[in-house]
């Protein structure tokens, strides 16, 4: 597994308007597209390529470089928080085949933070995953993983070529929880923030990234 901690200007310059509370949810919508088509070149950037050769319309051969899975990319939207940000992978790669999973989260007995979050599927809808799909899970904040964990438990099983998850921030905590049970997964996240509070907000984090979207 490999982490990709997004932190170069542009991203960290979105990412702070986001934590910004005076942001307004036109704003934070518009950023979370933003970031999501920035962290779909950064994707892209890490896909095998072909090098090919081309004639140009003036009878001229030269090289050129396609990216090799383009027509096997899966995104998939871990509603509702990730609407905004499938909106801007889209933009990097339109061509990807969508699915949704909805996911509800009830607290555990357990009384020592982070709390951990009982998870239920509630909704699955994706398509045919077949073994040369790139499988790109979006999610922009990921606490507990329990969520997140869940949905990798579904799409391991259907054995795709490789799992990327797309975040805006990770938790260290699930961060390491998602280490610790699928080691060969990518993680392409803007932030790792260090904390989770007793109710399951990533602290700093930026609030409820699903009700700052939607309002
Ligand atoms: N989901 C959110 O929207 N925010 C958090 O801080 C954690 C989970």
């Amino acid at each position: 597994m490999a982490i990709f901690l997004l932190d170069k200007p542009l991203f960290l310059h979105i990412l702070t308007q986001l934590r910004n509370k005076d942001t307004d949810q036109i704003m934070f919508r518009k950023g979370m597209v933003r970031l999501g088509r920035l962290i779909g070149y950064e994707i892209s950037n890490n896909l095998d390529l072909d090098i090919i050769q081309v004639t140009t319309p003036l009878g001229a051969n030269v090289k050129g470089v396609m990216i090799k899975d383009l027509e096997n990319i899966m995104i998939i939207n871990v509603l509702r928080a990730a609407t905004p940000l499938v909106e801007g992978l889209l933009k990097a790669f339109p061509a990807a085949k969508q699915g949704v999973i909805a996911a509800s989260r009830r607290e555990s007995e357990s009384t020592s933070p982070p709390k951990e979050m009982e998870v239920d599927i509630t909704y699955l809808k994706i398509p045919k995953i077949s073994k040369e799909d790139i499988v790109i899970i979006a999610d922009p904040m990921i606490a507990t993983a329990s969520t997140m964990l869940k949905v990798l438990n579904r799409v391991t099983e259907l054995s795709p070529k490789r799992i990327i998850i797309a975040s805006i921030i990770s938790s260290e905590y699930g961060i390491n929880r998602i280490m610790k049970k699928f080691s060969f997964i990518d993680i392409f996240t803007v932030s790792i923030d260090p904390e989770i509070n007793n109710s399951g907000y990533i602290i700093p984090g930026l609030g409820d990234a699903g009700d700052r979207s939607f309002g």
